[in-house]
């Protein structure tokens, strides 16, 4: 009796841990649609609009996938805008686990499920459920729950089932509603930044002309971390009005990416990435750091966590960030001391341009041994965490054995 309690009680602590380590689930649903060339253009979309990072993820997911035949009448219907297609994808990803089985034995005619599209960002507490039925055809059909939503999509068949993971089953026909594919569009930058509370960031992109390189990164990727306006007062931030003009053009260009990545995504990313500013060489390269729900972006000389979304509309997302992300190539010696030598230099005005010569070489020298630290001590963390996945997996399929 004891025994079996005890051993119940490891069990259940062994599958909590389970649940809590994301890394030991390794879902990629990308390439196990790969297996399905059925749903390549669904699988296409998926990537596209980075739905997938979401969907792995989750602890239980339903995906309602469409063959390239209905999937090109709701490309159509999204007037192909890929904001649009990422919100109808959402919504066909319920948040919980269904198979044909469990459907047919639910008590309700309509049971009310909640999706992917409901969860964050701009659609968070909007209508968006999708409800479940079996009609009098005996057939398994799905609709949006929103008023006027008709059971027009139905089961063709299912495809794969992972008790109670992961399920997913093709449809004959999109899950649409009126509105669905309306998205805020990222068409006025500064606009938008000025909203967001970043209207000094604006002037300083609009003034030094870094907005046209944002603007024409747009059509394949961009991904802006804002910084709010305090955090151009905050302590060791640089007086960007004494800043050398190419240094300003460098530093705001290293507050973007020329890829999207919206903020599931960089929670599945822990590395340097490629900014707007990045040579060749890595230079300017920054760091995504991720622990759990935060995100945070280590320049070698500060950190910033990821706050909000100000706007995700794919291939575009502007995110606020809470400090200046200054890069250890500009920034590489204490950021508190770099002012003074300005300062003793008797030129009031902001054009110190002789001010940035010595710069450089001390700037270049720490840069070193604070890569090398930052290496060393990611790949302890890399490390770790393999360990512990392993342990974690090992363990995991221990108990289900
Ligand atoms: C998932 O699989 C695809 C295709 O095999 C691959 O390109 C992608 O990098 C994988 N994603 C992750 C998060 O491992
Ligand atoms: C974008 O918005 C800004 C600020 O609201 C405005 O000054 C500017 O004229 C707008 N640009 C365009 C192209 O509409
Ligand atoms: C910079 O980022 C790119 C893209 O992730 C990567 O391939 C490259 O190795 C990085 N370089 C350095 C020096 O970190």
């Amino acid at each position: 009796m004891a025994a079996a309690a005890q051993r119940l009680v490891a069990a259940v602590v062994v599958l909590v841990a389970c649940l809590a380590l994301p890394a030991a689930r390794g879902l990629n649903i990308t390439a196990m649609l790969n297996g399905y060339p059925d749903y390549k253009m669904f699988n296409k979309y998926l990537s596209e609009t980075k739905v997938c990072d979401e969907i792995n993820a989750r602890e239980s997911i339903t995906l309602l996938v469409l063959g390239d035949g209905p999937m090109s009448t709701l490309v159509l219907d999204a007037d192909q805008s890929l904001a649009g297609i990422k919100n109808a994808l959402r919504l066909h990803a319920i948040l919980d686990y269904f198979d044909p089985k469990k459907i047919r034995g639910l008590p309700d005619a309509d049971t009310m499920t909640d999706t992917l599209y409901q969860a964050g960002g701009d659609a968070a507490g909007k209508m968006g459920n999708v409800k479940i039925s079996t009609l009098d055809t005996g057939k398994i059909a799905f609709a949006s729950a929103n008023p006027g939503g008709k059971y027009e999509a139905t089961m063709v068949k299912a495809i794969k089932q992972m008790p109670y993971k992961l399920s997913i089953m093709e449809i004959s026909a999109p899950i649409e509603f009126d509105g669905l594919f309306d998205t805020p569009s990222a068409t006025n930058l500064t606009r938008l930044l000025e909203k967001a509370g970043c209207k000094r960031f604006a002037s300083l992109i609009t003034s030094t002309g870094v907005l046209k390189t944002f603007e024409d990164a747009m059509d394949k990727g961009l991904t802006l971390f804002a910084p709010n306006d305090d955090a151009f007062d905050a302590k060791g931030a640089p007086d960007v009005k004494k800043m050398p003009s190419a240094d300003l053009v460098t530093l705001l260009k290293y507050h973007a990416l020329p890829s999207y990545n919206p903020k599931p995504t960089l929670k599945t990313v822990s590395r340097a990435m490629r900014t707007l500013a990045s040579t060749a060489s890595g230079k300017y390269n920054i760091t995504v750091d991720t622990r759990g729900d935060a995100v945070t972006l280590n320049t070698g000389v500060d950190k910033s966590r990821v706050a909000a979304t100000v706007i995700d509309d794919t291939p575009v997302c502007v995110l606020t960030v809470d400090n200046l992300l200054m890069p250890v190539e500009l920034f590489g010696d204490a950021p508190a001391a770099a002012p003074s030598p300005d300062d003793a230099a008797p030129a009031p005005s902001p054009s110190v341009a002789d001010a940035s010569p010595p710069a450089p070489p001390p700037a270049d020298a720490p840069s070193k041994p604070a890569d090398h630290k930052e290496m060393k001590a990611s790949s302890a963390v890399a490390l770790r965490s393999v360990v512990l996945g392993a342990l974690a997996t090992a363990v995991c399929s221990f108990v289900l054995l």
